[in-house]
C-alpha cells in the first residue's frame, strides 16, 4: 500500500465484508444444503472478486428452527456443515488467501435444546434458572406483560413443569438469555474467547440491541401505526424490550475482550435509527462495536435527495473516530435487485462501493438475483410458516448460489433445500464471468478500483448536489478527487457539475458502453477524476 496513513488503519476500514449464508453457498456432500467444505472449494471465487473478509451466518449445532440462529452449542459445528477439522481447514485457507473470517455470535437467545436451557427449565432452583428470563404469570393469569415476539404471538411461553413463563423475542424455540446474570455473561465471554483463540478475525453480533431488557418488564406502549396484517411484532413499540442503557456495558465488555486479541472486529446487528445506532460505537473510554451495522440504505426510499440527506445525517452523527459502514441487503431483507431491478441494482453497487465506510455485500447480489417466487410447498422460513399470508417470508433472499449451467446450477448434486432463482441458466457465475458487461464484472471492476484508489475507501466524502434523480458526491484523499455521479432514474440526465470543476478521466461506468462526459445515460452511474485544485 503506497499510502502511509493506511498502514495504521485496521484492515476493516478500507476492507469489504461479504456475507456467506452457508446453507446456500455451495454443497459438497450431495445433501442439497451448503457446507464448510463447499465454501472452502469456492474461496478462489471470493478472492478473485476482491473482497477482504467473509462473514458466515451461524454454523453451530442447532435444531435449525430458525436456520442456525437457534444455537444448541456455541463451541461446535453443526454436522450438516461439517466438523471442527473442516472449520479449521476453512479458516486456514481463508487466511492463506489473505482474507479474514468473521463468525455470527448469537448472544440474545439460545435454542431450547441448548443444555443450559434444558437445565434452566428443569427446576426453579437450578443454578442456571437465572441464565434465562423466567417470570410468574400476571396476577390474573396469562403472560407477564404485553411484549410480542418478532415471529408473531406473545414473547412469553408458559412452561407447565415449573409454572412460570420464559421470554423469547423470536421463536418459542429461542429462549432469551439473561445478560444481567454475571455467570451467564462470563460463559458468553468464554464463547468469544474460544473462537478468538482458534483464530477468527471477528464477529457479527446478532440482534445486539435486544440483549438487555428493562429490569421491571413494564408493558410496551401500543404502536399507533399498527394495522392487522403487519405481523404482531409491530403491535407494540419495543421501548422496554430492547435498546436499554445497560446494553452498552455489554457491548463494551465484548469489545474489551476482542481488543485483547489485537485486530479483531465486532459488527453489531442493530435495526435502530441513526441517533440511537451511533451510541453503539461507545465512547473513547468505553468503546463498543467497531461497526454498528448501518441499515439506513435498506430503509430509505430510492430517491437521490433522500439518500443525499441520509449520507449527510449519518456522517454528521458519527462520533469522533467512529468508522462508517453501509449495507444494502442481507438474508433477512429483500434483495436489492428485487427491490430496484437490475439496472438500478448496478447503481446501488456503485453507491455501496463508493460511499465512505466499510461495505457489506450479501452473496448473490453481485449476480443481480432478483425476485424468486417460493412455491407454498417449498416454504421453509418459520417467520412465514408461523404467520402465513402476511408476506413475511425470507426464503426468497436465501436461495442457493447459481454457479454454472449444469444440474442444480453447480450448487449441489441433489435438489437444493430452497429453489434456485428461476433465471439461473442465464444468471449464474460462469455466464457472468464470461460477459464483461455483466453485473458480476461490474462488481469486480468496482472492487478493484476501490482497492487501487484510497479516495474511494478511506477518503473524505462531500455530497455536492442532488435533485430527485441524480446523486453526486466527491471522494478526496491525498490530492486525488473523484466525482461519483449516480442517475437513479431511467431518463438521460445532465451531470450537475459545479462551476469551476474540471472533469478528467472516466474511471468507471455502470454501463458497458462508452460514457459521454456531461450526460448520464438512463440508469448510469460514473466515477470521474476531477482535475486541478
Ligand atoms: C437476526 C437474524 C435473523 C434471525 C433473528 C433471530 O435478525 O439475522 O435471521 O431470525 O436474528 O436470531
Ligand atoms: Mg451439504
Amino acid at each position: 500500500m503506497s499510502d502511509g496513513t493506511r498502514l495504521s488503519r485496521p484492515w476493516w476500514e478500507p476492507g469489504v465484508i461479504y456475507q456467506v449464508y452457508p446453507r446456500s453457498f455451495q454443497d459438497s456432500d450431495g445433501d442439497g444444503i451448503g457446507d464448510l467444505a463447499g465454501i472452502a472449494a469456492r474461496l478462489d471465487y471470493l478472492s478473485d472478486l476482491g473482497i477482504d473478509a467473509i462473514w458466515l451466518s451461524p454454523i453451530f449445532p442447532s435444531p435449525m428452527a430458525d436456520f442456525g440462529y437457534d444455537v444448541a452449542d456455541y463451541c461446535g459445528i453443526a454436522p450438516i456443515f461439517g466438523d471442527m477439522a473442516a472449520f479449521d481447514a476453512l479458516l486456514a485457507q481463508v487466511h492463506a488467501r489473505g482474507m479474514k473470517l468473521l463468525l455470527d455470535f448469537v448472544p440474545n437467545h439460545t435454542s431450547d435444546q441448548h443444555p443450559w436451557f434444558v437445565e434452566s427449565r428443569s427446576s426453579r432452583d437450578n443454578p442456571k434458572r437465572d441464565w434465562y428470563i423466567w417470570r410468574d404469570p400476571a396476577p390474573g393469569g396469562g403472560p407477564p406483560n404485553n411484549w410480542t415476539s418478532d415471529m408473531g404471538g406473545s414473547s412469553w411461553e408458559f412452561d407447565p413443569a415449573t409454572g412460570q413463563y420464559y421470554l423469547h423475542a423470536f421463536l418459542r424455540e429461542q429462549p432469551d438469555l439473561n445478560w444481567r446474570n454475571p455467570a451467564l455473561r462470563e460463559a458468553m465471554m468464554d464463547v468469544l474467547r474460544f473462537w478468538f483463540d482458534r483464530g477468527v478475525d471477528g464477529f457479527r453480533i446478532d440482534v445486539l440491541w435486544h440483549c438487555v431488557k428493562a429490569r421491571d418488564f413494564p408493558d410496551n406502549p401500543p404502536n399507533p401505526d399498527y394495522r392487522p396484517g403487519m405481523g404482531e411484532k409491530l403491535a407494540v413499540l419495543q421501548t422496554h424490550s430492547t435498546d436499554q442503557p445497560e446494553i452498552h456495558d455489554v457491548a463494551h465488555a465484548m469489545r474489551a475482550l476482542a481488543d485483547g486479541y489485537g485486530e479483531r472486529v465486532l459488527v453489531g446487528e442493530l435495526y435502530l435509527p441513526t441517533e440511537t445506532l451511533v451510541r453503539y460505537y461507545g465512547s473513547e473510554d468505553a468503546p463498543g462495536c467497531h461497526l454498528p451495522f448501518n441499515f439506513q440504505l435498506i430503509e430509505t426510499p430510492w430517491d437521490a435527495r433522500a439518500i443525499a440527506r441520509l449520507i449527510e445525517a449519518y456522517e454528521a452523527a458519527l462520533p469522533p473516530g467512529g468508522w462508517p459502514n453501509w449495507v444494502l441487503s442481507n438474508h433477512d431483507r429483500p434483495r436489492i435487485a428485487a427491490r430496484l431491478g437490475e439496472a438500478q441494482a448496478r447503481i446501488a453497487a456503485m453507491l455501496l462501493l463508493t460511499l465512505r465506510g466499510t461495505p457489506t455485500l450479501y452473496q448473490g447480489d453481485e449476480l443481480g438475483i432478483g425476485q424468486v417466487a417460493i412455491p407454498p410447498d417449498r416454504v421453509r422460513d418459520p417467520q412465514d410458516l408461523r404467520q402465513p399470508g402476511l408476506g413475511l417470508g425470507r426464503d426468497a433472499f436465501r436461495t442457493p448460489m447459481p454457479w454454472d449451467g449444469t444440474a442444480h446450477a453447480g450448487f449441489s448434486s441433489a435438489e437444493p433445500w430452497l429453489p434456485l432463482n428461476p433465471d439461473w441458466p442465464d444468471r449464474n457465475v460462469a455466464r457472468q464471468a464470461a460477459d464483461p458487461g455483466s453485473i458480476l464484472e461490474l462488481y469486480r471492476r468496482l472492487l478493484a478500483l476501490r482497492r487501487q484508489r484510497a479516495s474511494l475507501s478511506v477518503g473524505d466524502i462531500a455530497v455536492i448536489e442532488a435533485d430527485e434523480d441524480v446523486l453526486q458526491y466527491v471522494r478526496r484523499h491525498d490530492g486525488e478527487r473523484l466525482l461519483v455521479a449516480l442517475n437513479l432514474s431511467s431518463k438521460a440526465r445532465r451531470l450537475l457539475v459545479p462551476a469551476g470543476m474540471q472533469l478528467g478521466e472516466v474511471l468507471a461506468s455502470t454501463l458497458p458502453s462508452e460514457h459521454s462526459r456531461n450526460i448520464l445515460a438512463p440508469d448510469e452511474g460514473v466515477i470521474i477524476r476531477i482535475e486541478g485544485e
